[in-house]
């Protein structure tokens, strides 16, 4: 099975479309991710750009407005592909775009780019690093790549959102139907995010509803990815700060890798709820965090592909309240968000009837996170 590709043929969707109704809003938010990413808006004049699994274009729609010599975007889903045609093709500059309906894994040019972006598309997919390994391929000698990441913390709240989700439908029904038993009971938690800009029907069957077959890519997985070619630029959450003396970074004190891998694993547990940042933590109980994180990502994912086995439910439920006793002293509100979660659950589990949530409605990982990495000439 292909990651994304097959779900969204198969449906003949896109589900990735965003709130554009206020385009002001959506450049600021796109420059803010690009600030975060270190890419100065103006540098994109003249640049020669590329795009993998762009879906309908929308994020290519701000890209483009800062005047790039060329914009390809290459996606093997045919319907995001149209949209994206739809969606660009009155704007300006919409002749230097270029539609490429194909794999990312079967896509060879001898061209290299100054930008290289993908989005969404490298986390779950069946080897993210050497997917990530071949997209960043295409960056020239200096050259800037932007992927993103998820790992089992930042995941954790939409992994039991799915868990629960899985529970309750049934391989049978088709996607409409679904959606109809899911949006009324996560779209009121879907309507505590302020910054959401994805219709909640889309989020739903991007996030809960599309099967996860591939694995997760961590913020670390990506760097060690790359290490040997590129260098961490910029991260969105901007989590690291470099504090040392500018004229001791050269030759093999650059290390740019190194400072942001343990950024990473100090501030790892804020990535576990958006509403919340602490203070660095020990990086051993961080990263006792993430294989607890992980594991569960795992379960749920065998639970929902591998047949519907109580035993998985059960190991589920004994990390996460391994997880929650870390979290109690880290986050205290969201170790609460999480025994609402739990009691739930309990209650589904023995009852066949869903309680209300209330904590655990509000509760929202940081999801995805943004990578920018320089090709080092
Ligand atoms: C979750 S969507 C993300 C869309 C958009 N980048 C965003 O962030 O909103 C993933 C996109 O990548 C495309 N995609 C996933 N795997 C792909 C692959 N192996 N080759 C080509 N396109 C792929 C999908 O068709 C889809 O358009």
């Amino acid at each position: 099975m292909k990651p994304f590709v097959d779900f969204y043929r198969h449906n003949g969707i896109s589900p990735v479309s965003q709130d554009i109704s206020d385009r002001q809003r959506h450049s600021d938010r796109r420059e803010a991710l690009y600030r975060h990413l270190g890419l100065v808006p103006a540098w994109l004049v003249g640049r020669r750009v590329i795009e993998f699994g762009p879906g309908s274009g929308y994020n290519a729609l701000y890209t483009l407005s800062l005047g790039p010599a060329k914009l390809v975007l290459v996606d093997g889903n045919p319907f995001g592909l149209k949209a994206a045609r739809t969606l660009l093709g009155p704007e300006e500059g919409a002749a230097r775009v270029e539609y490429i309906e194909e794999m990312v894994e079967e896509f060879e040019r001898q061209e290299r780019y100054d930008l290289v972006l993908c989005e969404g598309t490298i986390p779950f997919q069946l080897d993210p690093p050497a997917f990530l390994r071949r997209v960043a391929g295409h960056a020239g000698a200096g050259g800037v790549v932007v992927t993103t990441c998820v790992d089992g913390v930042s995941m954790l709240a939409e992994t039991l959102r799915r868990l629960l989700a899985t529970l309750l439908t049934s391989p049978e029904q088709t996607v409409a139907e679904k959606l109809a038993v899911l949006m009324p009971v996560f779209s009121p938690h879907l309507a505590t995010l302020k910054g959401m800009s994805r219709p909640h029907e889309d989020w739903i069957l991007d996030q809960l509803v599309q099967p996860l077959v591939g694995r997760l890519l961590s913020i670390d997985d990506a760097i060690a990815a790359l290490d040997s070619g590129f260098d961490v630029h910029g991260a969105s959450p901007h989590f690291f700060t470099d504090w040392r003396w500018y004229k001791d970074i050269h030759g093999s004190q650059r290390a740019y890798n190194d400072a942001a891998r343990g950024a990473y694993y100090r501030n790892l547990h804020n990535l576990l709820d958006y509403r919340f940042v602490g203070d660095p933590r020990p990086v051993d109980e961080n990263r006792r965090l993430l294989a607890l994180g992980d594991e569960i990502f795992y379960l749920v994912q065998r639970y929902a592909n591998e047949g519907r086995d109580q035993r998985i439910l059960d190991a589920v439920q004994s990390r996460l309240s391994d997880l929650v006793r870390i979290c109690r002293a880290a986050v205290p509100r969201t170790a609460e968000a999480f025994d609402d979660f739990q009691r739930v659950l309990r209650a589904y589990r023995a009852t066949g009837r869903l309680a209300t949530f209330e904590a655990f409605s509000a509760c929202f990982g940081r999801g995805q996170q943004y990578l920018s990495f320089i090709h080092r000439a």
